[in-house]
């Protein structure tokens, strides 16, 4: 198996945690394209349990970078997606496929982000108490949504290297 970069698979390679802001506004229909993309993601059985808060009012950011690892990034992120899932939404009720699918969703949200020249990070919310207490506060989230993580969004303000990280230690061939 090569470990070489494919050219067509940049976009993947290319999408980085991108923590510093250049200012700048992005458009409604920019987030709309992001929030299409996330709702594009697979989800057991076809559940789409997601949920998306968009947040750009500076306040409530603020309220929210306090409680959040790396969280001051928010003080010049354009705007945040909190991503929630819904308990009673998700298949089976199961706070493990929630979890699975609003991550597809989130990955997905990233690379339409990076596709579209914009800087994302991933904010983790769940499984922290805390975090998940907070979030469910500033939000007014009802008792079944759960917040699994807050997207900090910008045009990006720092450049970062492709990814390149094949390790073949983490492959294993028929069996273990
Ligand atoms: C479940 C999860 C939680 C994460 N939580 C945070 C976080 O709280 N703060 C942060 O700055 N980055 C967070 N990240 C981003 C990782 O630190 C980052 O993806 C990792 O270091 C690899 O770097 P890359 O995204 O540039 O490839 C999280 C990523 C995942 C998948």
């Amino acid at each position: 198996m090569s470990s070489q970069l494919d050219e067509k698979l940049m976009v993947i390679f290319g999408r980085r945690s991108v923590r510093v802001y250049s200012p700048g506004e992005v458009d409604e229909g920019v987030v709309q394209k992001l929030l299409a993309a996330a709702m594009a993601a697979p989800s057991a059985s076809g559940k789409n349990p997601w949920h998306f808060v968009v947040v750009r009012n500076r306040e409530t950011l603020s309220r929210m970078s306090g409680t959040l690892a790396y969280g001051e990034i928010l003080g010049t992120a354009a705007l945040a997606i909190v991503v929630c899932g819904d308990l009673e939404v998700a298949h089976d009720n199961q706070l493990s496929y929630l979890l699975q699918d609003c991550s597809a969703a989130i990955e997905n949200l990233l690379l339409c982000a990076h596709i579209l020249g914009l800087g994302a990070c991933w904010l983790g919310v769940h499984p922290r108490v805390e975090r998940i207490k907070k979030i469910k506060e500033v939000f007014f989230l009802p008792p079944a949504v759960i917040p699994v993580a807050c997207i900090s969004l910008g045009y990006p303000g720092e450049s970062k290297e492709p990814h390149a990280v094949y390790n073949p230690n983490c492959v294993h061939s028929e069996s273990w």
